[in-house]
């Protein structure tokens, strides 16, 4: 049988374009329609046809949710047409994430996905968690979730040569977040509010054009196994600690293996051995340009990822056909 490892190396590096683009590509109708379901389910439904055209035995570890609320791509749901004969691949994956950007026809709404080897992707239960993180080119421990944002932008400051009123932090804009907002005006930081859309808000402290030097708030989980692999790919620093909210939530992550609920993790933690990361633009972005539906093709703009080799490769995609739909 040939090994997961050669497979991730040489196989399935362009064929994780394919699928994030056919994601892309379906909800690009839905952008600007006002309607998050459909936007969300267009993708889902092209993420999931694209999956199982592959050669290889996959399971869903971060998918659409638990199997008995969400009809296709939940946890656990195993996809590609190689089962039981092909490489067994861990797949997190996000059809539409920001399908509100979308449904508003918003910036930064995107398709991503990560894999690796079985095992390799933290199984993170739907809850929200607590993220900082920060680009390549700082010392290793630069940034610690224990401390107070105050001493993580002091750090980060420092060892930028900065005062830390010229460090820029990207946070999600939400009434949570009140404090720490207030936390980094007194500090004199510049504050890229988002609204919606944290994979690419962590993405883009390693993008020294989005001048974002560190990422810092909470939001899904889900979405932080997939920055933290996109993050694996290209250096950076990240931590994560989950957060709950009440009884429920806590047995949730205890039916998904949790056993210390205040544990930071850490990069390796989340998205460890080789993994790949890839995702397409749905509407414009920091990252990537969005789908346009031109007259006579449809044009993408993706990125994939390699955590093992740290390639990056850009993909600008020109269809004659819908993708996934040719025949
Ligand atoms: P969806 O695409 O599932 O709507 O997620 C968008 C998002 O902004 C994520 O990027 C982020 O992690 C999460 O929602 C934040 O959750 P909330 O909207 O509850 O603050």
């Amino acid at each position: 049988m040939v090994s997961a490892s050669h497979v991730l190396d040489r196989v399935l590096v362009l064929e994780m374009v394919r699928v994030t683009e056919a994601a892309a590509v379906a909800a690009s109708r839905l952008v600007g329609r006002g309607d998050e379901k459909a936007a969300d389910a267009a993708a889902v439904e092209a993420m999931r046809a694209a999956l199982n055209s592959l050669d290889f035995d996959g399971t869903v570890v971060i998918g659409e949710g638990e199997r008995d609320e969400a009809p296709m791509l939940f946890i656990g749901e195993k996809v590609g047409a190689a089962q039981g004969s092909g490489p067994r691949i861990d797949i997190a994956l996000d059809p539409l994430e920001g399908t509100t950007l979308t449904a508003h026809g918003a910036p930064n709404a995107l398709a991503v996905l990560a894999i690796a080897e079985e095992g390799g992707l933290l199984n993170a239960p739907d809850v929200y968690m607590d993220k900082l993180a920060v680009g390549p080119g700082y010392p290793a421990g630069i940034i610690d979730l224990a401390s107070t944002p105050t001493d993580n932008i002091r750090a980060v400051a420092r060892a930028k040569g900065v005062d830390p009123a010229e460090i820029m932090v990207c946070v999600l804009d939400r009434p949570r977040h009140e404090a720490l907002i207030a936390e980094l005006r007194r500090l004199g930081c510049g504050i890229q509010l988002i609204r919606d859309g944290d994979v690419s808000g962590v993405i883009a402290v390693t993008n020294p054009e989005t001048t974002i030097d560190v990422y810092m708030g909470s939001g899904g989980a889900p979405e932080g196994v997939l920055a933290a692999a996109a993050l694996r790919c290209v250096g950076g620093q990240f931590q994560g600690r989950l957060l709950f909210r009440n009884d429920d939530e806590k047995a949730r992550a205890a039916r998904w293996g949790v056993s210390d609920l205040d544990r930071i993790y850490h990069l390796e933690d989340l998205a460890k051995g080789d993994c790949i990361f890839a995702a397409t633009g749905v509407t414009d972005g920091s990252m990537l340009g969005g789908v346009k539906r031109r007259r006579d093709c449809i044009t993408t703009e993706s990125v994939v990822m390699r955590a093992s080799s740290g390639t990056v490769r850009w993909v600008k995609g020109q269809h004659r056909h819908e993708p996934g739909m040719q025949s």
